[in-house]
């Protein structure tokens, strides 16, 4: 069986539309242009076990390599003979999810399952970051999906849980039915550790997926090279805790309960969807948009809201416990960044980071306000392409998945995160550069100096000139002061600002 195409990932990324790109005539195609230039170096690995106190965190994981650069433009085409066709979008998954070193094995595929096998690999590695904490680091490497990292659950406790193995294998894989796995992703329960929920695991962004892509994802699980690790060997420590029913009604943002829209009616590209899970009021003026705006402004919120949970890291905190309905998205504070990262110790040499900031996307003067050009090369880069010497991004912004959603998709979540109203006053939040991790002077930039294992300014005028969770001196004397490391037990680790 032979699976087409005419596209590569190349004129994916070009802008060709995702929706309706099935292509439709036969033909077998020429040679395939020559390999693309190597990729960049891999993210870095999952965020290890916290340990008992203070920076000394017990173990974080190395990365992977990056996946190889994209393929060249293909061929001419070449005489027409029979082929299984699939869209462009699904054919792309196929492709990334091979570049993962997980091949989909396709032997007994019928058109259709491939097409929402195809899918599932697209949502999988370019969006959900799903690979980012179950990867597996065998002694041969990293291993797709096998799981095992362990994780520390947010909040008291010093509970710990460990990311499942999601490949296929019989005995250590996902056991779960479709309707279980579903069930997971949308009420948090926990299959296998009965009368609790899933704790680290993003559930809560996860669950407003249509029922097609979660289908679509457990599809593309189920044909995924099959791995043997137990990731259940170390038991799951947690709390009893209860499922959240989920009852198709979007109730965790500022606008009232709203019904998500009914699935069986066409809803291309989810957009509807996205409308619909949109926390914040719409931005003003919305109704006289140009309709592609409004529909890429829908499928961002989708993407944003749903599958790659930005704000699970750009707001600070991202969910009001406090609020009656559980799992309330902060709206004052949503995606105004200021949530501090520890990077963990085997990681910091090898990234020169040690704490960082997730930045204010939406802020009226300190939000990102670039043009969709910079936001581009940014998130496929994972570059402050802002800057006039752009420096890699911070630990553990997924830039290594979102660099292969299709230009399209970038553009929806550009056109989503830029049109949001404005954040200001108190909300406009200035977030600080990452601390740079260093052994020896050397390492650090002009004007500065390594102390304690990381760069600190020899001068400073006020906070703003200091790096993520370190203080500018109090006395009066300005550009005399240092920028001195905070004491282990800052509220700045923890909290942010
Ligand atoms: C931030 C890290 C993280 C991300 C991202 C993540 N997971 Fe998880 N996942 C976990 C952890 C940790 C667990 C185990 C237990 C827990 O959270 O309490 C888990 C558990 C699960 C389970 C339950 C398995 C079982 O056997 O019952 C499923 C299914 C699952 N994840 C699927 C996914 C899929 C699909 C994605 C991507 C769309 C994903 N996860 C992304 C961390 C993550
Ligand atoms: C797992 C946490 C995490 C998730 C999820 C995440 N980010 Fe980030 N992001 C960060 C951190 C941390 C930084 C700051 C890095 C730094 O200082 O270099 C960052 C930086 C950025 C930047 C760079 C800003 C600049 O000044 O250069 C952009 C843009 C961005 N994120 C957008 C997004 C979008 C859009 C999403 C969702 C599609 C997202 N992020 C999801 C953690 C995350």
């Amino acid at each position: 069986m032979e699976i087409r195409s005419r596209l590569t990932w190349g004129a994916l990324l070009a802008g060709v539309a995702i929706a309706g790109g099935a292509c439709s005539k036969d033909g077998a195609t020429g040679p395939q242009g020559s390999q693309g230039a190597t990729g960049a170096m891999g993210a870095p690995g999952a965020m290890g076990a916290k340990g008992d106190k203070g920076d000394m965190g017990q173990m974080g994981l190395p990365g992977t390599n990056g996946t190889d650069g994209t393929t060249g433009p293909m061929g001419e085409r070449g005489p027409s003979g029979p082929a299984i066709v699939i869209s462009d979008l699904a054919q792309y998954g196929l492709e990334l999810s091979a570049a993962a070193g997980a091949p989909v094995n396709t032997s007994s595929l019928t058109q259709a399952q491939l097409e929402q096998v195809g899918r599932g690999a697209y949502l999988t590695n370019a969006i959900g970051g799903c690979n980012d904490c179950h990867q597996a680091f065998g002694p041969a490497g990293p291993e797709f999906l096998a799981g095992g990292t362990p994780f520390p659950v947010p909040g008291p406790g010093n509970q710990l849980v460990y990311a499942r193995n999601l490949t296929p294998d019989m005995a250590t894989g996902l056991r779960l039915t479709e309707q279980e796995f579903i069930d997971s992703l949308r009420t948090g329960i926990d299959h296998k550790v009965m009368g609790t929920t899933l704790q680290v695991m993003p559930w809560p962004v996860y669950r407003w997926m249509s029922t097609a892509d979660l289908k679509a994802i457990y599809a593309y699980l189920l044909v995924i090279p099959a791995v043997a690790n137990d990731a259940m060997a170390m038991p799951d420590v947690k709390n009893q805790s209860m499922p959240l029913p989920f009852t198709g009604v979007y109730d965790t943002g500022d606008s009232p309960p709203t019904p998500l829209p009914p699935e069986d009616a066409p809803d291309p590209d989810y957009v509807l969807r996205g409308l619909a899970i949109q926390p914040l009021a719409p931005p003003s003026g919305f109704d006289t948009w140009a309709t592609d705006q409004q529909a890429l402004f829908g499928r961002g919120s989708y993407l944003v809201n749903a599958v790659a949970g930005c704000n699970d890291c750009h707001t600070n905190p991202p969910y009001n416990f406090a609020s009656s309905t559980p799992f309330r998205i902060n709206t004052d504070v949503y995606l105004t960044g200021g949530t501090v990262f520890r990077v963990p110790p085997p990681l910091q040499p090898r990234l020169h980071q040690k704490r960082t900031m997730s930045e204010n996307l939406i802020g009226q003067n300190h939000g990102f306000n670039v043009s969709f050009p910079v936001f581009l090369a940014t998130l496929t880069q994972g570059v402050h392409a802002d800057d006039p010497d752009p420096t890699p991004l911070g630990w553990p912004m997924p830039w290594m998945s979102f660099r292969h959603m299709t230009r399209q998709d970038i553009e929806a979540v550009y056109t989503y995160v830029r049109n949001l109203t404005r954040a200001t006053g108190s909300r406009d939040k200035i977030t600080a550069e990452l601390a740079r991790a260093c052994a020896m002077t050397m390492e650090c930039g002009t004007g500065e100096r390594c102390q304690q294992g990381e760069c600190l300014k020899d001068t400073c005028l006020s906070a703003a000139d200091c790096s993520v969770c370190q203080t500018c001196g109090t006395s009066t004397v300005t550009m005399s002061q240092s920028c001195n490391p905070p004491a282990s037990d800052s509220p700045c680790l923890t909290n942010g600002i």
